[in-house]
């Protein structure tokens, strides 16, 4: 894929990332990341918690692609925190992958999932965590850093406390569902946001709202939401386990959505 962004420390991110979240580990978890890296996918996105780094790894390998050709995202479990065990488990991520680095790493959310707590109370074992995060960049072992599913609030308690700034924000974000208040702070931050679920998991795209539009761009609905997302400037993650859906995920880049298209599928205030 010949787009991308640059992240705010210079490192190029191909600009559409193939989403593994909910994808079984296993041959769909395989057939799906080969079918993507196929299709010209150069940008991977998966994590611990989704089970399947062994399979997307056999298919890195098995792309026959080069390494440095491919930008490969794992998480950090939300339910590790603090150093030690931030340093125990990229390594173990890096092994599920079978990879001797990675192109960028997430804290994947602020709290622990399952617990009450406003998230706040987890902000010093996340700076923790952090600090691990920096020495692995320092170290080269991962090219860039960054969070998910994290607030303003958040970002700005991590800033404060770190030497280096997150390079990425992931968030649920597709046109019924826009935090804009986490958008502006990115965008003044320079922090890029990938956006998960832009088609909204696919309860989106059956509706009656986005199907005239498609037909008059001669595009789906589902390339329509994806081209949304990448004109409002963020780095869409689509999910598919079909061959034939993963191609027409990645085929956005032939058409432009008018500035009142793009207000109709949803306003950016
Ligand atoms: P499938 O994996 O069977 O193709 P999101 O990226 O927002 O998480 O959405 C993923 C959901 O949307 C999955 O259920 C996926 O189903 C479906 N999907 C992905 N791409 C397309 C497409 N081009 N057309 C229709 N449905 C799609």
């Amino acid at each position: 894929m010949s787009y991308f962004y640059t992240l705010n420390n210079g490192v190029k991110i191909p600009a559409i990332g193939f989403g593994t979240w909910q994808i079984p580990e296993g041959e769909l978890a395989y057939n799906a990341t080969l079918a993507a890296l196929k299709a010209g996918y150069r940008h991977i996105d998966t994590a611990m918690v989704y089970g399947n780094e062994k399979s997307v790894g056999r298919a890195l390998k098995d792309s026959g692609i080069k390494r440095e050709e491919i930008f490969v995202t794992t998480k950090l479990s939300a339910n590790i925190k603090g150093y030690e065990e931030t340093l125990e488990e990229f390594r173990k991520s890096l092994e599920n992958l079978g990879l001797d680095y990675l192109d960028l790493y997430l804290i994947h959310n602020v709290k622990p999932w399952g617990v009450d707590s406003d998230g706040y109370d987890y902000m010093n074992a996340n700076i923790a965590s952090w600090q691990a995060f920096e020495k692995l960049y320092e170290e080269g072992k991962i090219r860039s850093i960054g969070v998910s599913n994290f607030l303003p609030g958040h970002l700005k308690i991590l800033i404060e406390n770190s030497k280096v700034k997150p390079m990425v924000n992931q968030i649920r974000l597709h046109p019924e569902h826009i935090p804009t208040e986490n958008i502006s702070f990115c965008n003044e931050n320079d922090i890029l946001i990938e956006a998960y679920s832009p088609l909204a998991t696919g309860k989106i795209l059956a509706g009656e709202k986005y199907a005239e539009m498609a037909k008059k761009y001669g595009k789906s609905v589902a390339q329509i939401l994806i081209r949304w997302s990448y004109q409002q400037g963020f780095l869409p993650l689509p999910k598919s386990v079909n061959e034939d859906r993963i191609i027409e995920n990645l085929d956005i880049f032939d058409f432009e959505l008018t500035p009142e298209d793009m207000d109709y599928i949803g306003k950016i205030v």
